[in-house]
């Protein structure tokens, strides 16, 4: 059984990963360990929905089996291949050695030349080992065909080949789905998973992110690069910036050994929080020399 005794427990354990999650991003993740149902994770881009799979594998000592999205995507790649060329060579030595045609042609259909990718991976944890985590990252670049393909393993989690028959999953993997809304997932899929929003952070949260995963930094140039980060989240902007930028950004004054935050210092570093042009003409227009007064 994969679970934690409380949602506390489960929250401890994110933050021992240097995960921060609050409450409610803690109880939709307790809920679908307990439940056994998928996790749909929504937001913005770098909020932390992908990092959620990765620091559940870690705590669940699971193996993380991630399935890419995007458009085009399709059985070959997300559940399995035949390997075509060892089948050949198969063939010509079976004939070589002089073996009947019915015999080869039914052994190149068995499991020892099956290419298993992500969602048949995704199956095979035994009943007394560690689940599987499977990461379907960015469901919305996929098409629909594939959506509705999904559902159907996500309802039963077995597969079927119609060469070799269907394949169960013993122990269902913990499944996590992220989106970034590019486009709606359906309804149908929406129903077989618990949802959650995860919205941009609290400066509190934000800052004991940052400390988490960059211990040593100062605490000034922590605060006031949260501060200011804030602030552009708050302007309109085409592309705000994510936790993955702020602790980029933070990363890169660090690197040039900047302490606090000056204005001809955001200048240059700029680029490792806005990745438009356009946003970057916009913020400069509002003045640096005033948005880092108000976050000193
Ligand atoms: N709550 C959090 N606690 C600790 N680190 C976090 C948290 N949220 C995000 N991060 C860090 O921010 C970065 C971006 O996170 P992640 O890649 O999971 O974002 P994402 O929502 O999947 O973004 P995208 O939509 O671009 O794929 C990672 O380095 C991650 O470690
Ligand atoms: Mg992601």
């Amino acid at each position: 059984m994969v679970g934690f005794v409380s949602i506390d427990a489960l929250q401890q354990a994110l933050t021992a990963q240097q995960y921060i999650a609050d409450r409610p991003l803690a109880t939709a993740i307790y809920l679908s360990l307990k439940l056994r149902k998928p996790l749909l994770l929504e937001g913005e881009a770098g909020v932390g929905k992908t990092e959620v799979a990765k620091v559940l594998a870690h705590i669940l000592q699971g193996r993380l089996i991630r399935l890419q999205c995007y458009e085009g995507l399709d059985i070959a790649t997300a559940v399995y291949e035949w390997n075509y060329p060892r089948q050949m060579l198969y063939l010509r030595a079976a004939e070589l050695e002089g073996e009947g045609k019915d015999q080869a042609l039914h052994d190149i259909f068995g499991r020892d030349f099956l290419l298993r990718r992500p969602l048949l991976q995704a199956l095979e944890a035994t009943a007394d080992g560690p689940p599987s985590i499977l990461l379907v990252d960015e469901l919305d670049r996929a098409d629909d065909e594939f959506e509705a393909f999904l559902l159907e393993v996500l309802s039963d989690f077995q597969i079927s080949i119609p060469e070799l028959g269907t394949i169960r999953a013993i122990q269902p993997p913990v499944v996590i789905l992220t989106s970034n809304r590019t486009r709606d997932i359906h309804d149908a899929l929406k129903r077989r998973c618990l949802y959650h929003w995860i919205a941009y952070p609290s400066i509190e949260k934000e800052i004991a992110i940052v400390q988490g995963r960059l211990p040593g930094v100062g605490e000034r140039l922590i605060q006031q690069v949260v501060a200011f980060v804030h602030e552009l989240r708050a302007m309109d902007l085409y592309k705000l910036p994510g936790i993955a930028e702020t602790l980029d950004w933070v990363a890169a004054l660090t690197a040039l050994d900047r302490t606090a935050l000056d204005p001809e210092t955001v200048d240059d570093t700029l680029g490792a929080i806005l990745k438009y042009q356009d946003d970057m003409e916009v913020v400069r227009k509002r003045g640096l020399q005033t948005l880092v007064e108000q976050v000193s």
